[in-house]
């Protein structure tokens, strides 16, 4: 996956491609690269690593043009050098691309067998070629339309033509792509976010879909080539500033700001002077669901997980959570009578969003739980509850885990009282601990120096394992996932009740373990499978409400949190995780906002 840019304007492009790229990087920065067209010819200039380092190269040797596509790249194929970086030109077009050509091997034997050559490892530059070879002899929506055409697997495109200089092709299948229209500018990105600097009109292709932009106007095709018209979306303001503030960076600031960020959904979703949640027209009748399938990946798969759990604790629904990627291929029996959650930050995540169009297909009731409201998963779905955390850039996700549970939180509260599952006292005293839920969060936060001094116990440790049973389960998972991802530490999530099975035979002495134990119906068990790791050489750092000393004796480390719920349990527990994993990783010198080999949105499979 990777990030596409593209502008045709009457002045120079190159820096308000580079700024956009920028706000791309969530999605790969391993190489970067611009081109630009100046005076009838194609400027290609690329590099790997950041944008940073392009923005060097055009120091020394700026790119001049009205119009250009800039790319940042998530290596599929071929290794991240300067050569597989995008674009990819000839001299006729250049071409920057996110997604996979699947038939790139088939597509290469063809076109070398015509005499062209091959620059790059990539899947993309097939279409750099595919397109040149069309346009010797065809015009320039055939060639369009034909390479497309020869095309299999997923994409988001951006062209130029050494010909023409007022145009920008973009093209869309799988992978999303935004137009936005300027003031005798446009402009395509791969999502609204790259492109609200410049514009706050946006409309979205569809899949099949290509475009044309020129400075005055965009003419839009469909995959049979009829010119198409777009709805416009006006963008809100509300979420244009995204700015780390005096914040070290991204990651930090976000989970500081998880106690604002609850409010807000909060007060997007609870009528407090009711008691009531404000989420109606669900697309089933909540008396008729059957069963509910939630669906997602990554840190948005915990969440799912996470909801299984209450949807079976307030509910007598039946519950599954599938990882998209598998769902997507399994022979699953989708049910009328069933509601399908999708559960995703970006909006954008290629399994995701495949899971969903299965289900569409299949005519079942979806939800899109996600951050990014403009996105296609959004766009898709039946029936839209947007989480309402703000922009989330740091790669491993955090206010945004904390707002999906929160939402499917409240999703299954609704749900329950709908159907009449739930007491209505036991439901009012649920609604009471949510309301807290962002003052509990705080005084969470306000404890990160204890996990700060902690963190040093990790960080030689060759793995580590986060120990949880019940609600504690998923956040255990999710533990495990930031620590990995942040400080390349291998860490596992388990419940708790497996490490005899096999786990247990890890522990060494002096290895550090998490263990999530809040003072819920599974505390004591959670006690004595933490006694037998401690009892193993294991160094405890245990993470829970009970305030008893008699405890402490064995455990390295005990972190307290406020008193709260077991119900509520997942979102306090979450906070000193999500600490550790940064602290360790800032100890390790790790990139906190941009983990190695990682991308905040993945569109590809
Ligand atoms: C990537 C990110 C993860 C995220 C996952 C799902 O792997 O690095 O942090 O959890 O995608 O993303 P989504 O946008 O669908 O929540």
């Amino acid at each position: 996956m990777c990030g596409i840019v593209g502008i045709v304007s009457n002045k120079s492009v190159s820096s308000s491609i580079i700024n956009a790229l920028k706000k791309l990087e969530y999605r790969g920065y391993d190489s970067a690269g611009i081109s630009t067209l100046n005076n009838g010819f194609i400027d290609e200039k690329k590099c790997s690593g950041r944008v940073e380092n392009l923005e060097k190269i055009l120091f020394q040797n700026p790119s001049v043009g009205d119009l250009g596509i800039g790319h940042v790249r998530w290596a599929t194929h071929g290794v991240p050098n300067q050569i597989n970086a995008h674009p990819h030109s000839t001299d006729q077009v250049s071409v920057v691309h996110n997604g996979i050509i699947e038939n790139s091997d088939k597509l290469k034997k063809e076109y070398e067998a015509k005499g062209y050559k091959f620059k790059s490892q990539t899947d993309t530059e097939v279409i750099t070629i595919i397109l040149t070879d069309f346009l010797k002899n065809e015009n320039l929506v055939d060639s369009v339309y034909k390479t497309l055409n020869k095309l299999i697997g997923s994409f988001a495109l951006g062209v130029i033509f050494k010909n023409y200089n007022d145009l920008v092709v973009g093209a869309r299948r799988g992978s999303p792509l935004a137009v936005g229209y300027g003031h005798n500018e446009n402009f395509i990105g791969s999502d609204s976010y790259a492109l609200k600097t410049m514009t706050n009109k946006i409309s979205y292709l569809d899949d099949g879909d290509f475009c044309l932009l020129s400075k005055e106007k965009v003419e839009f095709y469909n995959s049979d080539k009829k010119k198409i018209n777009k709805e416009v979306f006006e963008l809100s303001n509300e979420d244009n500033v995204v700015d780390k503030g005096d914040f070290k960076d991204f990651m930090s600031k976000e989970i500081d700001e998880q106690n604002l960020t609850t409010k807000k959904c909060l007060n997007e979703y609870l009528d407090k002077s009711r008691n009531e949640i404000n989420i109606y027209n669900i697309p089933i009748d909540p008396n008729q669901i059957k069963k509910i399938r939630l669906i997602g990946c990554g840190t948005a798969y915990h969440s799912c997980l996470m909801a299984k759990y209450w949807i079976e604790e307030f509910t007598s629904i039946d519950v599954e959570s599938d990882i998209a990627s598998e769902f997507r291929y399994r022979n699953v029996k989708l049910n009328k009578d069933d509601l399908y959650i999708f559960v995703s930050q970006s909006g954008e995540t290629a399994d995701t969003y495949a899971a969903l169009e299965k289900c569409k297909k299949n005519n079942v009731k979806t939800c899109g739980i996600v951050n990014v409201v403009e996105s296609s998963i959004a766009r898709l779905s039946d029936f839209v509850l947007p989480i309402h955390a703000g922009p989330e850039i740091g790669v491993a996700s955090t206010k945004a885990f904390i707002g999906q549970m929160l939402v499917l939180l409240l999703l299954t509260l609704k749900i329950s009282k709908d159907r009449k599952d739930i007491d209505p006292n036991v439901f009012k005293k649920l609604i009471d601990d949510i309301i807290n839920l962002p003052d509990l969060i705080k005084e969470t936060l306000s404890k990160q120096k204890e996990i700060q001094e902690i963190a040093r116990d990790f960080i030689n440790a060759k793995g580590t394992m986060y120990l949880g049973r019940g609600y504690s389960y998923p956040i255990a998972m999710e533990g495990a996932l930031k620590l990995k991802e942040l400080s390349y530490i291998h860490a596992e999530g388990y419940a708790a009740g497996e490490m005899k099975h096999g786990p247990l035979a890890l522990i060494e002495d002096g290895m550090p373990i998490v263990v999530l134990a809040p003072k819920d119906r599974y505390f004591e068990k959670t006690i004595s499978n933490m006694q037998e790791v401690i009892a193993r050489g294991g160094k405890v750092l245990m993470i829970t409400n009970d305030k008893s000393k008699t405890l402490s004796e064995n455990i390295r480390f005990k972190f307290e949190l406020p008193d709260f719920q077991s119900h509520i349990s997942a979102f306090l527990l979450t906070i000193p995780i999500q600490f550790l994993a940064y602290h360790v990783a800032l100890l390790k010198n790790c990139d906190i906002d941009k983990p190695r080999n990682l991308a905040k949105s993945v569109t590809v499979e």
